[in-house]
């Protein structure tokens, strides 16, 4: 430029400096940031009456006063410039400088990064304030809008904004859509503030929004149910199972505690549950014979202030251990149910009625076997569906053979290891008049005298009867057949002895014959009898004849004893008490004679001799 630089340094003065005298306005304007030199205006355009140069400082030949930038200016530092050109005459003019803005400032936010927090579930259109972006530049060139560039995930924010009076654009953070902590915990928003240069100058900001947890979720278990399966002697604190639930919401919302519903389950309190870790244990002792599955009702509740719960169900089914002895049940078929027998009783004939029941297995009871022992054959098991078994006769019985019987029904279950079970019992064999009365000899012989009385002792015959009680009672009987004379004898009917009943008579019969009966008194009675040969002695009115009136025998000395050496048949008539006394040596012939006649072959004679 030609033109020469005017120094209006030192004209700047005071607002009103310029003293009494009156002095015009120019208003000049200039673009801040201009180039060095841009001339603004002139002092003296012809406008008022000046004429030459009227400058007092910088006289310019031809110059109407003109002024230029001398450095960049920058209207936010400062708008405008006034100054005072006193002309060397006339009126002092005020020249009034405004810089004019350019759009050379950005929107500009207070800090990079803004952290905010919104309780999730907050309701929609709930804002919160943020920091507006602040631009020096004027009007248009000031903040004109704002953006979410990036991180508004879902379109769960949105933004709003209005402008005061002091120009400033104020932003509002405004929730758009449903905020759920679980989905999206924590947001990131890069807000943008634009101004209306064109192009726009930008300014950006960063939001962290946290979202804060509120106790809207449940616990959840993994499963709906649970199983498991436990031995009935597990011990008090055996782990039977664990359950696990998860609560999806933050800290103590999301803490869950477990715990038994004890008014829907489990009352007698047989398990227990860890409550921070679901581990399920046994409490109680347990019995597969009283509860075969335990349904517990398991409850999750997290801890928050509100707190949510949920319930799952647990199946415990505990295992038979073989711990129950089969029990055996007898019950005897005899008519007052007591354990006897009638030894007449056949084959196949029932004793007893058993049932075995093992607790330990209700539906298999069946299974448990059974066995009979003792009774030394006679005794036996019949069963058709293995849960009834019968005792019964499988050999004839005598009870004169053997009248009781000791039985054990031995009963084992299919355990592992198996129990026993046993039961003894002692059956009674019941009598059956099956014998009958046995006299001690088939034949007896008995003496008596001639001249006894009525009423004198002949003989007494004993008869046993191996049966018992009534069956045994004998009663004793005469038969006077085959001889003439029924009043001679008779017989005590419990003793057995045998009595004369009135004189006897040798002549008449000399050895008469009776019979004697013994009966039972089983119904019905057996009898049997014997035969009593009873020699009639005759006392004096015959004499004693031998057949022979002299024997002859020769005997070796070594003879042995007790071999016949003479045999005296023909002593019907004799009467056998004179025989001895004829011989008698003085010794005990007598007393053997009267207490053992019949015993007294004529061959022991020697004996005597
Ligand atoms: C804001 O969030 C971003 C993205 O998650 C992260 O990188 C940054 O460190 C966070 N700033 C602050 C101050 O927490
Ligand atoms: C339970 O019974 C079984 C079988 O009898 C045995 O093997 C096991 O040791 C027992 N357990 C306990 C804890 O007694
Ligand atoms: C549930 O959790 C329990 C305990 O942690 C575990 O034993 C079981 O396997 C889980 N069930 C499922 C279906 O994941
Ligand atoms: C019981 O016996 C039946 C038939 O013999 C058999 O099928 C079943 O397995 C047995 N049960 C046991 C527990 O031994
Ligand atoms: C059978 O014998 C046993 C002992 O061997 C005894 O205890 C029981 O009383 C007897 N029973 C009868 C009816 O005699
Ligand atoms: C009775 O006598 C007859 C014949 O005289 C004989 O057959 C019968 O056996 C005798 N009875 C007795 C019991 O001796
Ligand atoms: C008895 O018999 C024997 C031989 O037979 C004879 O030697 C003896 O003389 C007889 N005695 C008398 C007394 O007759």
């Amino acid at each position: 430029m030609g033109w020469r630089e005017v120094t209006l340094v030192a004209l700047l003065v005071a607002c009103g400096a310029g003293g009494a005298r009156s002095e015009q306005v120019r208003n000049l304007e200039v673009s801040e940031g201009a180039p060095v030199g841009t001339r603004v205006g002139f002092i003296g355009d012809g406008s008022t009456g000046i004429t030459g140069p009227p400058y007092l400082i910088v006289p310019v030949p031809g110059s109407a006063g003109e002024i230029k930038t001398k450095v960049k200016l920058d209207r936010e530092t400062r708008s405008s410039y006034s100054l005072v050109a006193i002309p060397r005459s006339g009126e002092n003019i005020r020249v009034v400088v405004r810089v004019l803005d350019e759009n050379d400032n950005a929107p500009t936010f207070p800090s990079a990064v803004m952290e905010i927090e919104f309780p999730e579930n907050t309701p929609r259109d709930v804002k919160r304030t943020l920091n507006p972006a602040r631009d020096q530049d004027l009007d248009i060139f000031n903040t004109q809008r704002y953006n979410i560039v990036s991180g508004n995930l879902n379109n769960a924010f949105r933004l709003s904004s209005h402008r005061e009076r002091d120009g400033v654009l104020y932003l509002d953070l405004q929730i758009n859509g449903f905020l759920d902590r679980e989905t999206t915990s924590e947001y990131s928003l890069v807000i943008e503030a634009l101004d209306g240069g064109n192009p726009p100058l930008r300014g950006s900001m960063t939001v962290n929004i946290t979202i804060q947890d509120v106790n809207d979720n449940q616990p959840i278990f993994n499963q709906s149910r649970y199983f498991a399966v436990v031995p009935e002697n597990a011990t008090v604190g055996t782990s039977v199972l664990q359950v696990f639930a998860t609560d999806t919401d933050y800290g103590e919302n999301g803490q869950v505690e477990y715990s038994i519903n004890r008014r829907q389950s489990d009352r007698d309190g047989m398990f227990r549950i860890d409550p921070s870790s679901g581990l399920i244990a046994v409490n109680r002792p347990l019995d597969f014979e009283t509860k075969e599955i335990h349904e517990l009702v398991v409850v999750a509740k997290d801890r928050g202030v509100q707190p949510l719960e949920t319930t799952a169900f647990v199946s415990i089914r505990v295992t038979d251990v073989n711990d129950n002895q089969p029990t055996i049940n007898v019950i005897f078929l005899s008519d007052d149910a007591t354990p006897k027998i009638s030894e007449k009783a056949q084959k196949g004939e029932f004793v007893a009625r058993i049932s075995v029941n093992d607790p330990d297995s209700k539906t298999e009871y069946s299974n448990v076997s059974v066995t009979l022992e003792g009774g030394e054959g006679h005794f036996g098991l019949a069963t058709q569906d293995n849960i009834i078994y019968l005792v019964i006769v499988s050999m004839p019985i005598d009870r004169e053979l053997k009248a009781n019987y000791t039985l054990s029904v031995i009963a084992t279950d299919t355990g592992t290891p198996p129990l026993h079970a046993s039961r003894t019992f002692h059956v009674r064999v019941t009598d059956v008049n099956d014998n009958p009365p046995e006299f001690s000899e088939s034949e007896y012989h008995a003496n008596v005298l001639e001249v006894a009385d009525p009423g004198t002792s002949v003989i007494r015959v004993i008869a046993t009867d191996r049966d018992e009680g009534v069956n045994s009672e004998i009663t004793y009987s005469l038969i006077e057949e085959n001889h003439s004379h029924p009043a001679w004898f008779e017989i005590d009917p419990k003793s057995g002895l045998i009595t004369t009943k009135s004189h006897i008579d040798c002549e008449t019969d000399p050895v008469p014959r009776v019979i004697a009966v013994a009966t039972d008194g089983g119904n019905p009675p057996l009898s049997s009898s014997a035969t009593v040969l009873i020699t009639i002695h005759d006392v004096n009115d015959n004499e004693p004849i031998f057949d022979q009136s002299f024997y002859n025998v020769s005997l070796p000395e070594n003879e042995a004893k007790g071999r016949c050496i003479l045999k005296v048949s023909a002593v019907f008539n004799i009467d056998f008490y004179m025989l001895y006394s004829a011989f008698q040596l003085g010794n005990n012939a007598i007393i053997f004679f009267q207490n053992d006649f019949k015993k007294m072959p004529s061959t022991e004679m020697h004996e005597f001799l």
